[in-house]
């Protein structure tokens, strides 16, 4: 019998030039939704999903993760947007194009017969030089310009969002918020985590009602009108466990053979409780929060011993107060000889605990943290949508004004990065004498392609103003007169359809965020540009059984 010798595949299987083809499409596909999003005069999308719930954002992210795509290649430029969105911050949308522009580009260059090997290597050196370059040559020392930078680069960051009138308010709040959560790291750098400024959103009034609180907000009321409202020195228990009545465990059997000894259960089943509680109490905790419930009964000893208490908190809640208040999560009062005991050190402390109304929802807020400090970034505003979109924006100035605080350095925005960029990276290129030449100067153009989008978007003439934007920088690369400088630092200005000094302007991005957008753009083109065949296997058939 002969003997097979070709292996099939079941299943389809695309090829070569067919494959790219379909993946740059779909690539592209992708970046022409969230392209219109982009810059200041960038417009929103407003997304439904199958049941109905409605979504109104221009951050990139949010908008592709709500997107069903099947493609593969389109995957992966979704998973770019959420990684630039979980590293950074900010620059969602602008990644996504360009690193739709790098593929188209590449694209191109292959149906030119250049090796796809050779543009990898070439837009790997130019990623390189452009990072080198930006650190080198256009980045500013936040020093420099102070408070006044972080508030600018927290305004950029916010122009292209509904919060974009408002952003001289919420740059503010942004900035005092991350300034207030410093902490010293372990090696005595500053640190600022993000996760200690929480963002609470209340229903009512205007977004300019929005404010800043130094201290911890938890929606919720105590758990009994009769607990005190305000506890000064409050000494917290901080507890993930129930404090209900006990109850033997499922499955657990008693045989009771005299009804007095029923009774006798249900009371130490009360005592239990009881002792619990006292045990907290004796331990001098004046507030007591848990993330599981607080029943009548425990309420009634607390209300006794003139203790607030919170029940349901949620458990990220819970988890940044016991770090504030440098107090310990507790899960069992069980020691290792099976006895219970509540240890005055689990406590932790504020200067003090109290309930306010908030509009129309109770708020208990914890406020002087001993250890590290938290504070509360409280959205106001008229509707549900508007609340959401509000709070993703401050999410990404709250990321920017880290990166700037943490990196120390910020640079001009306004397509003055990748316009300088395109221009050094053109000269760089016929610095090479090898294939890499072609690809690199590719790379170089693609970089125009974002100051292209923001002038289409703000309804000017792109080439003519993106003209002019390359003329400056190659005035002041080329030039050895220190007045002309300054022009490094030109970029848009997208109100008045010119090219200024967008330092000065006042609009600033973070220096280690573009470096971070150019690496991620690059790689993800890479990942996509290195596939030369895609095989979709067929499902496999299961056997039915015979039926006879
Ligand atoms: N006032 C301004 N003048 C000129 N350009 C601006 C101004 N404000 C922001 N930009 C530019 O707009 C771009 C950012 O736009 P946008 O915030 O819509 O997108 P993104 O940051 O890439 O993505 P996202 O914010 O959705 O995560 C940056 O290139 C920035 O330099
Ligand atoms: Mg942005």
């Amino acid at each position: 019998m002969p003997i097979n010798t070709t292996v099939s595949i079941l299943g389809e299987r695309e090829h070569g030039q067919d494959v790219r083809t379909n993946n740059v499409t779909a690539v592209q596909a992708v970046a022409n939704i969230v392209k219109s999003s982009l810059g200041p005069q960038g417009l929103d999308k407003m997304l439904v999903d199958d049941i109905g719930d409605i979504t109104i954002t221009n951050d990139g992210a949010t908008i592709l993760k709500q997107l069903e795509v099947e493609h593969p290649a389109a995957k992966v430029i979704i998973e770019l947007s959420q990684l630039q969105d979980r590293e950074v911050g900010d620059g969602t949308t602008s990644v996504v194009i360009l690193a739709a522009e790098l593929l188209k580009r590449a694209n191109d260059m292959i149906k030119d017969k250049l090796h796809p090997t050779n543009i990898i290597t070439g837009y790997k050196i130019a990623a390189r030089e452009a990072c080198k370059y930006v650190e080198k040559n256009l980045a500013t020392k936040v020093d420099i310009v102070g408070r006044e930078s972080l508030i600018n680069a927290a305004k950029t960051s916010m122009s292209s969002k509904v919060i974009g009138p408002e952003s001289g308010l919420f740059s503010e709040l942004v900035v005092d918020a991350m300034n207030w959560v410093r902490t010293i790291g372990s090696t005595g750098e500053y640190k600022y985590p993000l996760k200690a400024v929480k963002i609470a959103k209340c229903h009512g009034q205007s977004s300019l009602e929005s404010k800043l609180i130094k201290g911890y907000a938890v929606q919720m009321a105590r758990v009994s009108q009769q607990m005190p409202m305000r506890v000064k020195n409050a000494k917290i228990a901080i507890l993930d466990m129930n404090l209900n009545k006990f109850r033997m465990q499922m499955g657990v059997q008693f045989v009771v053979n005299d009804p007095k000894n029923l009774e006798r259960i249900r009371e130490r089943e009360l005592n239990i409780l009881k002792e619990r509680c006292e045990k907290v109490i004796k331990a001098g905790a004046n507030v007591v929060i848990t993330t599981k419930g607080i029943d009548d009964v425990a309420a009634k000893y607390f209300v006794e011993a003139g203790v607030f208490a919170m029940r349901r908190v949620d458990k990220a809640d819970i988890r940044r107060i016991a770090k504030s208040t440098g107090g310990q999560v507790i899960t069992t009062f069980a020691n290792n000889d099976g006895e219970e005991n509540f240890d005055p050190a689990w406590l932790g402390t504020a200067e003090s605990v109290f309930e306010e109304p908030v509009g129309d929802w109770d708020y208990c807020f914890i406020e002087g943290f001993t250890k590290a400090s938290a504070c509360t970034i409280l959205i106001r505003g008229a509707n549900e949508l508007l609340i959401d979109e509000v709070e993703r924006s401050v999410h990404d100035s709250l990321c920017v004004v880290k990166r700037c605080l943490e990196s120390g350095y910020v640079v001009a925005g306004g397509g003055c990065v990748e316009s300088a960029l395109s221009i050094y990276l053109e000269d760089f290129a016929r610095s090479l004498g090898n294939k890499e030449q072609i690809a690199v100067a590719q790379f170089a153009e693609a970089l125009t392609v974002i100051p292209k989008v923001l002038a289409m978007n703000a309804a000017f003439d792109a080439s003519e103003l993106v003209s002019k934007l390359r003329v400056a920088h190659s005035t002041a690369q080329t030039s050895n007169d220190p007045k002309y400088q300054n022009l490094k630092h030109c970029g848009l200005d997208l109100l008045n359809g010119k090219v200024r000094n967008n330092l000065q302007a006042g609009v600033l991005e973070p220096m280690n965020s573009k470096i971070k957008s150019l690496k991620f753009a690059t790689e993800a083109a890479i990942t996509i540009l290195r596939i030369d065949d895609m095989i979709k296997l067929a499902p496999k058939q299961e056997e039915l059984p015979q039926r006879h």
